[in-house]
């Protein structure tokens, strides 16, 4: 069930895919793209993995789209570490990647290895990823000499929304653009096995994935990176509450599961549902399915949906 064709055999026992590992991905460099996406608990990963993810990062964007928050400021390394645990149980092929939270790794290289640590033990991580660029590449070396393989994230970093002003742009102008390319070497150079690019122009970002030895990965940077990433929850249209412009929803799912459940709610206020295929023999075989009830007053339902999820 749910095995995409071509990745049936090889590598692991009981018939398991072969995972996705560092070294390949290193190795998809100029190559076939890399496809990563994000995901938060079991099903969702076992879903992704089936339909060919290379790589699933349990994102701190997990604080918006999972908890609710507006930035991704209180995710906490336990909260990424829960989520971890569900989506490696669910990935049998794809490489799964745990983003460091905010201030578990600014404040020294040491505290971003002890938590780094602490994320492939308690998360069952294969990797990590940290948002930052020469700022972090003394922490990056530190980590990647552990053992531990480091993915970098620059241009837009969600930690620091309030010192960008907002989820903007980076990058912009000569002197934006140098830092950024500087940022990207100094992550190479310390090891990084691959490098998020967040909002940046698409001919900085080809520029960057020209002059670093290790893949580039895209959201909103063009299709010039060695691959791409976004959110499983844009991807699938289920997150209406933000809709930047490179967030292509390739399924309308959000848009399925209000219309599923407003059918659940009408049948079981309509008592069509369970009907005698869901519901267990009687002890007594004699005794007759009890009559349809019509409902006293339709609930009202459709208009207490927000506008965003009417149906059409
Ligand atoms: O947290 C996240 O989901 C991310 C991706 C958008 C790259 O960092």
């Amino acid at each position: 069930m749910y095995g995409p064709k071509g990745q049936g055999s090889g590598g692991r026992s009981g018939g398991l895919p072969k995972k996705v590992t560092v070294p390949e991905i290193r190795a998809r460099k100029g190559g076939l793209p890399l496809a990563m996406v994000t995901a938060y608990d079991f099903t969702m990963a076992r879903l992704l993995d089936a339909g060919g993810a290379d790589i699933l990062l349990v994102g701190d964007s997990l604080g918006m789209v999972i908890q609710g928050h507006p930035t991704t400021l209180p995710v906490t390394v336990e909260d990424i570490c829960y989520h971890g645990r569900a989506v490696t149980r669910g990935a049998r092929r794809a490489h799964v990647v745990g983003d460091m939270p905010f201030m578990s790794f600014q404040v020294s290289p040491v505290q971003a290895l002890e938590n780094a640590g602490r994320m492939m033990k308690d998360g069952s991580f294969e990797s990590i990823k940290l948002e930052g660029g020469e700022d972090v590449a003394e922490h990056v070396r530190r980590i990647v000499a552990a053992g531990i393989p480091v993915m970098g994230h620059i241009g837009l970093t969600p930690q620091s929304v309030h010192a960008m002003g907002g989820f903007k742009v980076q990058g912009k102008g000569e002197q934006n653009a140098a830092r950024l390319l500087r940022d990207a070497r100094a992550l190479d150079e310390a090891g990084a096995y691959a490098i998020v690019l967040e909002a940046i122009p698409p001919d900085l970002a080809e520029e960057v994935t020209a002059s670093v030895s290790v893949p580039t990965i895209g959201i909103g940077a063009g299709a010039g990176c060695d691959g791409q990433v976004l959110v499983c929850y844009d991807m699938l249209g289920m997150f209406p509450d933000l809709e930047p412009k490179f967030a292509k929803r390739f399924a309308q799912v959000g848009d399925q599961i209000v219309q599923a459940t407003q059918l659940y709610v009408g049948e079981v206020q309509e008592r069509t549902f369970p009907a005698p295929e869901h519901t267990f023999k009687p002890n007594d075989p004699r005794r007759a399915p009890r009559p349809v009830q019509p409902s006293p007053e339709p609930s009202g339902l459709m208009e207490e949906i927000p506008p965003h999820w009417q149906t059409h």
